[in-house]
């Protein structure tokens, strides 16, 4: 269970306490959820003595019970199922019942919180009193503010180790709360407490007499956190559709908000078409209604196209489709978000390739100020433009946490390396339709007799990409070809000379180069481009630009020692003085092409030769599409 398929219904809510425990096993995570567990004797007596037992052999605690080792335990065990991302664990209280979303100790700022934290309403954030507030509170504060929680419990723990001293207690508080001012919680309470000793979780503790407030449960069993507002619109993100058989057609997934009832008029808002519920089909039989929450597989009145991906909704209320939104972006892993590289993002039951195409600001985790970024470095939140290649249904994550949170997968790793909430669609996106041109690029094609296409040249510097290019320019033109010849050295004087070699920067030079070179093919031209292009991913992206076959990817390959000896322009010297920095090869990185159509290979063929090579592979594109 994630927050991308699950939901809460009001009725779950008034009944129930859903919440995040914040922390590191250091601050005393497991013990606090381990003692909660304990005083309310939810864990059975044979469990009790194992654990006993466990404690006298590896526990920490001298005589008592270590309650870390039962939930460490609990987590190896949990662990080994890769699929669960947070683990909840239910305990009651005779007043209430708690769902806990804990996330696994050492990999605190991860997808996991961040899946955790939106399906809850409250969290509680440990602090060690003798460290006070650390940065990572600080960004856990903040995550948890984003995923809009809008209640917190500060639990300063470990008080036994300061003497339940009140003065430090006060100290601890009043700089947490300067700290979060920026981005403060609607609702706060601080409790001194000793989760090893059970002082003020469950009851009230005869060393802080100063401390007149609630204990941890006390308070936990009356909170009445304040709710987002949030849509009630019936969503369902189709999940599969379900065809046993010629006869049946239905389309499954969970109601994320809102209800259905058979005999409803529906849209799917994507492509605009509609339909009527004929049937819902629940897991113990049919349905008249049916809502958030609830798993069903849904049954029309008509044949639409429907596919794994598309929102369905109540044709009277639609939700925004749109190509792009605002969102706030967590970076979790060591290679950088960069603006202009290609990702995928999964949103709902939709996954789609999308770019940053800027990003507004990153928040300072320590101030909570807005600070210039160019890229998110690993823990970094950011404020970002989105853009998908196809538009899809999404809603601001205020309105539906369901629809408005996503993650961010890495096209080739397939690892998740970030994840989103969605502040607001850019309107950007959907007021701009494509123009048609009346005069098509096949026209444009004709007229010059030839199949236009991308010659992409890519290599290492001094590796001969320029001079093959030009060498090919010029047999193309003998042969009555028209050509374009696009070269990084030439681009970065005029479109690009806002440009370094930064890894961003480099992203964006091709991405650009990809745009002007798609331009020019629709123009009917054969165009040359030589660019060292250093990253498979934007080499990639420019590629999917392209129709299927208008981009023919040459590898001009030279072995660094060579390129480096040959050093026609001085610059491998200097970049091994170190006057020269993030030069490819030294101290940037080169991903060589895996699958180009070509690959020619300068330690054995002349440039000569290497541009006659690439011109026999293309030559059918100097005649009209048959
Ligand atoms: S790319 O990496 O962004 O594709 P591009 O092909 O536009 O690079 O530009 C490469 C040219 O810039 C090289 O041929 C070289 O002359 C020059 N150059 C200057 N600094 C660097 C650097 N740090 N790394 C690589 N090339 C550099």
């Amino acid at each position: 269970m994630n927050a991308f398929d699950s939901a809460i219904t009001p009725f779950e809510r008034a009944s129930q306490l859903r919440y995040l425990t914040c922390g590191s096993v250091d601050d005393g995570k497991s013990t606090l959820i381990g003692r909660l567990l304990y005083d309310s004797k939810l864990i059975m007596d044979d469990h009790l003595l194992a654990l006993e037992a466990d404690s006298e052999k590896h526990g920490t605690t001298g005589d008592e019970i270590d309650f870390a080792l039962l939930v460490d335990g609990l987590e190896a065990e949990r662990e080994q199922g890769i699929t669960i991302d947070v683990a909840y664990r239910f305990f009651s209280t005779p007043r209430r019942s708690f769902i806990v979303a804990d996330t696994p100790g050492h990999r605190q700022y991860s997808r996991n919180m961040a899946s955790g934290a939106s399906n809850c309403d409250l969290a509680i954030i440990l602090i060690d009193a003798r460290k006070g507030v650390l940065t990572q509170t600080l960004r856990h504060s903040l995550i948890c503010h984003l995923l809009g929680i809008r209640s917190v419990v500060l639990a300063v723990n470990k008080m036994d180790l300061v003497d339940f001293d009140p003065a430090r207690f006060d100290e601890i508080v009043a700089d947490y709360r300067a700290k979060t001012a920026r981005n403060a919680f609607e609702q706060f309470i601080a409790i001194p407490m000793s989760a090893r000793f059970g002082d003020n979780v469950s009851t009230r503790s005869e060393l802080s007499p100063w401390y007149t407030g609630p204990t941890l449960i006390e308070y936990l069993e009356t909170v009445e956190p304040p709710l987002a507002a949030g849509s009630q619109g019936f969503r369902l993100p189709v999940q599969w559709i379900n065809r046993p058989n010629l006869d049946f057609r239905g389309y499954s997934g969970t109601i994320v908000s809102g209800e259905v009832a058979v005999g409803d008029q529906i849209a799917v808002p994507r492509s605009g078409t509609t339909s009527m519920v004929t049937g819902l089909i629940g897991p113990t039989g049919p349905l008249q209604r049916a809502g958030a929450g609830e798993a069903i597989t849904l049954t029309l009145a008509d044949d639409i196209d429907i596919s794994r991906g598309d929102v369905l909704a109540l044709a009277k209320d639609r939700p925004e489709v749109s190509n792009q939104f605002a969102a706030h972006v967590f970076w979790m892993v060591k290679d950088p978000l960069l603006v202009g590289r290609p990702y995928l993002i999964k949103l709902g039951t939709a996954t789609q390739t999308a770019t940053i195409t800027a990003i507004s600001h990153r928040i300072d985790v320590n101030s909570g100020e807005q600070a210039p970024a160019k890229n998110l470095q690993v823990n970094e939140i950011g404020f970002c433009n989105i853009h998908l290649a196809h538009s899809i249904v999404f809603e601001p994550y205020a309105d539906n946490r369901a629809l408005g949170s996503f993650i961010i997968i890495d096209r080739f790793s397939n690892q998740t390396v970030g994840a989103g909430m969605v502040e607001y669609g850019l309107r950007r996106g959907t007021n701009i339709h494509a123009q048609p041109a009346d005069v098509t690029r096949q026209q444009l094609a004709m007229m010059k007799g030839q199949q236009p296409c991308v010659i992409w040249l890519t290599g290492l510097s001094g590796a001969g990409k320029s001079t093959i290019a030009n060498l090919l320019q010029r047999k193309l033109m003998l042969l009555g070809a028209h050509s374009f010849l696009l070269d990084g050295d030439n681009v970065r004087m005029g479109l690009n000379k806002d440009l370094s070699f930064s890894e961003a920067d480099r992203v964006e030079n091709i991405r650009r180069v990809g745009e002007v070179a798609k331009l020019m093919v629709d123009a009917g031209l054969i165009v040359i481009c030589s660019f060292i292009s250093p990253f498979r991913q934007d080499r990639a992206m420019v590629r999917e630009l392209m129709p299927e076959g208008e981009f023919i990817e040459v590898y001009v390959q030279t072995p660094l020692e060579i390129a480096e000896q040959r050093d026609v322009k001085g610059l491998y010297a200097k970049a091994r003085a170190g006057q020269i920095k993030n030069f490819t090869g030294i101290d940037s990185p080169y991903d060589e092409p895996e699958a180009a159509e070509i690959v020619v290979d300068t330690a054995a063929l002349s440039a000569d030769e290497a541009a006659d090579a690439i011109l026999l592979a293309i030559k059918s594109r100097l005649q009209p599409a048959g």
